[in-house]
Parts: C-alpha cells; structure tokens; sequence
C-alpha cells in the first residue's frame, strides 16, 4: 500500500513510497482502513523533531476509517464499521486510567514507539503516536477505534480524533468554563478554532481570537471569536474588555515559551491559564516564585482536550449534527497523500485552517 514515510529530521521530507504494509491485526487490534486524514501542526513537529518518532516513521494521528479486519478477541467491532482512531488509547490499568484520567495513558504509545507497526520495503517502521495514518491502512489496539455512525463523512470524523477533540476538549473539559466568562485564545489553528468554538459553546462573554496570521484572526471571528489581535496587543485589549482585570481564562494553542507567558498575562489575577500547544522538550518557560504564589493563577495542562474519546467523540458528532460545532467550515483544502509535504509546509500560512487528506 502507499504511505508517506519519514526516514530522518534532517530529511525535513516525507517520501510517498507503495511498498508499505502494516504488521498484524495482532489480538486485540483493529485494522483499519484509512478514508480521511487531517494535517494536524503535531504531524509538522514530528516532521521536524519537535515531538518524538522512532524512524523510519509514518506520521498522521488525526484520522477516520473503516475496519478491514480484527485480531483475536476484538468481538464489538467488525469489518466495514466505520471509526475515528484515537492517539491515546486507554490501556485500562495504569495509574491514570484508575484515576480516570484515559488521556494521560501512554501505555499503548510507548508500546507502539518499542514495537513496529509498519513494513517499508520489508524493513520495520513505526507509526506516529500509535497511529500512521499517512498510510492507506493503520493498525491500533481496540481501544484506539471508536466507532461511529455510518452517514458522518469522513472528513468530518477525522477532524473529531484530534483537533476538534482537543481544542473543544480543553475548553469543556479541562477549563469547564462558566457561562460569562472572558476567553483568550492564542493561536487560531484547528486546535484554536476548536478551541473557539467550545468558549462560544461553554456561553463565553467575550472571546479574543490572538494570532500573528490577521487572515486567522479575521476567520476566527466566523467561529465565535468576538475580538481579534496581534499578540503585542493582547494584554492591552485584555484589560480594555475586562476593566482593567484581564481575562478568566487565557489557552494557549501555539507550544511556544513566549505564547505560554502572553497567555500568563492575559489572565486576571485568579484567572486560569490552559496549555494546549504541544511544545519542545528542550525549551523553557520561566516564571517567577513570587507571580506563581501571589497572582493566584492556575496553570492547567490540558493533553488532548482531557477526553474520554468513548463518551467525547459522541458528544461532539452531536454538536455537529445539532450545527452547534461547525466542522465543515474547518476544512480549507483538501489534498491527496502525494500533497502531504505541501500541505505540512502550509501550515499556519495564509487561511488555512485545516487540511485533509482523502483517501477515497
Ligand atoms: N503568537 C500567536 N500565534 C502564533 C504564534 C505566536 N507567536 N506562532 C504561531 N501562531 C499561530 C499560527 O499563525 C497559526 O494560526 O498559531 C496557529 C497554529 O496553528 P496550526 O499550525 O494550524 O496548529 P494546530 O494544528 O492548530 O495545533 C496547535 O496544538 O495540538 C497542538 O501540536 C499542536 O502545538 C500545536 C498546537
Ligand atoms: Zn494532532
Ligand atoms: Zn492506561
């Protein structure tokens, strides 16, 4: 089959080769095939060595499908189901899964950067994230697929397995904002949008869309964004909107040291800031003992939107279907597999929001 293949950083390229084929179902896998991909900004980071990936590595993790086949002891899914592939699927047992927190297992993502679950030109290759989905056909263990309804394009439901999860998740799950408060978002991607358009959902007063890109803070305002701004006025217009306070809730959907500090100072004084951009594991931010203490902010992380992908994919599809989550005004391109590299390098450019693969 074909796939898009990443042999080393400093290649920066992924090469389309149709030598590739996936290892298993093994038991309690699914096979999946893929039908749509989004080109989220972790596929770019991997890309570039900004998040980890064994190599050589098939990137993709924002997917849906069908199932092709399962392996042994997989009863409640079968061929032809259509599923969203979940990144972080919860193994059941670890420490954060008995905590119920399902999107802080890694069980099944570091078994999948140990074990390979591609072959290109016969020779083991690793899937991004317990995922792969540049490739025509990926295999995730059972929990990794959650099927869904068979009228949800699939466009659509590639987008809810990570951005829209995420970004909606941050603000309604992690966050659980009030209805009146004030929202700063920074970065308007397709997490941010997301993002966006859970504050508008949650009953947000006042939502600042904050960018560098103007086309995306103009965008963001079709999302529910109620002001737009470059971030050297964020914190002025900050206190405009709030008297003078800041905002309740500032999130932070870049992963960059200086976009986590202008959300820091965004927020008011008891107010709440939400990371939600994926950063580097060799940068820093740095914050003062005394602001850490005294200004009475929390700092909440927020990894892929706090879901319980078996109840939150469902949630959010409902949104959708009630045209209560716009997802089909995420989708700015679409391209082929062959368009991958063009499609990571537009990243942030221009007015993209979101751009999907199709795989027919
Ligand atoms: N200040 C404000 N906005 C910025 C800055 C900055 N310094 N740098 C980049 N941006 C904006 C870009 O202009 C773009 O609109 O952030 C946005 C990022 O959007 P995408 O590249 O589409 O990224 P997205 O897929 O939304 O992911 C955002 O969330 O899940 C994580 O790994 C992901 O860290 C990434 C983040
Ligand atoms: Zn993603
Ligand atoms: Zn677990």
């Amino acid at each position: 089959m074909r796939g898009a293949v990443l042999n080393s950083i400093e290649d920066a390229r992924l090469v389309i080769r149709d030598d590739v084929a996936v290892v298993g179902p093994g038991a309690d896998e699914v096979l999946i095939g893929i039908r749509a991909a989004g080109v989220c900004h972790s596929d770019l980071s991997a890309r570039t060595g900004g998040l980890p990936l064994p190599m050589p590595g098939i990137l993709g993790h924002e997917a849906s499908g069908e199932v092709v086949a399962v392996g042994d002891g997989v009863t409640d899914l079968a061929p032809g189901d259509h599923v969203i592939a979940s990144w972080l699927p919860p193994c059941g047992t670890c420490a954060p899964c008995r905590h119920g927190q399902p999107y802080l297992c890694f069980t099944h993502m570091v078994a999948s950067y140990a074990s390979p679950r591609f072959l290109v030109g016969g020779a083991p290759a690793y899937g991004m994230a317990g995922c792969g989905a540049f490739a025509e056909q990926m295999v995730v263990p059972r929990s990794g697929a959650v099927k869904i309804a068979a009228d949800v394009p699939f466009e659509i439901a590639a987008l809810v397995g990570c951005g829209v999860m995420t970004g909606v998740g941050a603000v309604i799950n992690t966050a659980r904002i009030e209805p009146g408060s004030t929202v700063a978002v920074v970065g308007c991607g397709g997490v941010g949008i997301s993002a966006i358009q859970g504050a508008r959902l949650a009953g947000a007063a006042a939502i600042v869309a904050v960018d560098i890109n103007e086309a995306k803070r103009e965008l963001a305002r079709r999302f529910g964004a109620t002001h737009a701004v470059h971030p050297d006025g964020l914190a002025a217009l900050g206190r405009e909107i709030t008297g003078g306070d800041g905002v309740d809730y500032a999130f932070e959907v870049v992963g960059l040291p200086q976009t986590i500090r202008a959300a820091w100072k965004a927020a008011r004084r008891g107010g709440t800031v939400v990371i939600v951009g994926a950063g580097r594991a060799d940068q820093t931010v740095e914050f003062t003992p005394s602001e850490l203490l005294f200004d009475g902010k929390r700092l909440l992380p927020s990894l892929y939107g706090s879901a319980d992908v078996r109840r939150d994919y469902h949630r959010l599809l409902d949104l959708w279907r009630a045209g209560r989550l716009d997802l089909a005004g995420m989708i700015t391109q679409r391209v082929t597999l062959e368009q991958v590299n063009e499609a990571l390098d537009a990243l942030g450019q221009g007015d993209v929001i979101r751009q999907v693969i199709d795989f027919g």
